[in-house]
């Protein structure tokens, strides 16, 4: 029997807790996608463990390796290409992909971002929030494009900001949130479920 699973791969820079709750969803009958690529654009992180354990390949694209963000991003895309994967789903990566490989994946490339888009882009949402004083965070999850977390946004849920929260406590809460929200995501896309209309995104079948 063939495996008919949407092969995707799961771009990671560190603990890598997105990464595993879409593993561990994979791991369930009927889930539409399959793991068959982590990339990592550090050595040493734990989401290169949680992929070993798993029995994922994985491979590290150094940044410092490459002479320009075009080179990294189309090393990264020649890697997914090699493993077949239909899309990139960027769980915690910290870097920015050049547009060369926004062309190569048009629609096929996700991010999920841990504030209310389009407040609070870019790498400290949660520590900006708290200064900000906001009351509403949230989980985006969103298409990426040429922007910095800017593209279709496919799914939003908030998370209530508590008196007492640091970043950390903060941010464990919208993680928690992120864990049940992102493999979802992931699967409607290895459906074919979702649908770019201009910056709307359409779930089919909803
Ligand atoms: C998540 O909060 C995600 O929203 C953000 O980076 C964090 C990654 O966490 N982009 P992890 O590596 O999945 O634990």
């Amino acid at each position: 029997m063939t495996d008919s699973r949407y092969p995707i791969a799961v771009l990671v820079s560190g603990s890598g807790s997105n990464l595993q709750a879409i593993i561990d969803a994979a791991e369930k009958p009927g889930y539409a996608a399959e793991i068959v690529v982590v990339i990592s654009d550090r050595p040493d992180v734990k989401a290169l463990d949680r992929a070993a354990t798993a029995g994922i390949p994985a491979e590290v694209v150094d940044w410092s390796d490459h002479e320009s963000r075009d080179q990294f991003s189309l090393a990264i895309c020649d890697i997914a290409d090699r493993h077949k994967a239909q899309a990139l789903i960027l769980a915690g990566f910290m870097r920015v992909l050049a547009p060369v490989a926004i062309d190569r994946f048009t629609n096929r490339i996700i991010n999920i971002h841990p504030a209310l888009l389009p407040s609070f882009p870019g790498a400290n949402a949660v520590r900006e929030s708290l200064a900000h004083g906001i009351t509403i965070t949230g989980v985006t999850v969103h298409f990426v494009d040429e922007q910095v977390d800017h593209g279709p946004i496919i799914y939003q849920e908030p998370v209530p900001v508590l008196a007492d929260d640091d970043e950390g406590t903060l941010h464990a809460r919208i993680r928690e949130v992120e864990h049940r929200v992102y493999p979802r995501v992931v699967d409607a896309l290895s459906c074919g479920e979702l649908v770019v209309e201009g910056r709307r995104v359409v779930w089919e079948g909803q």
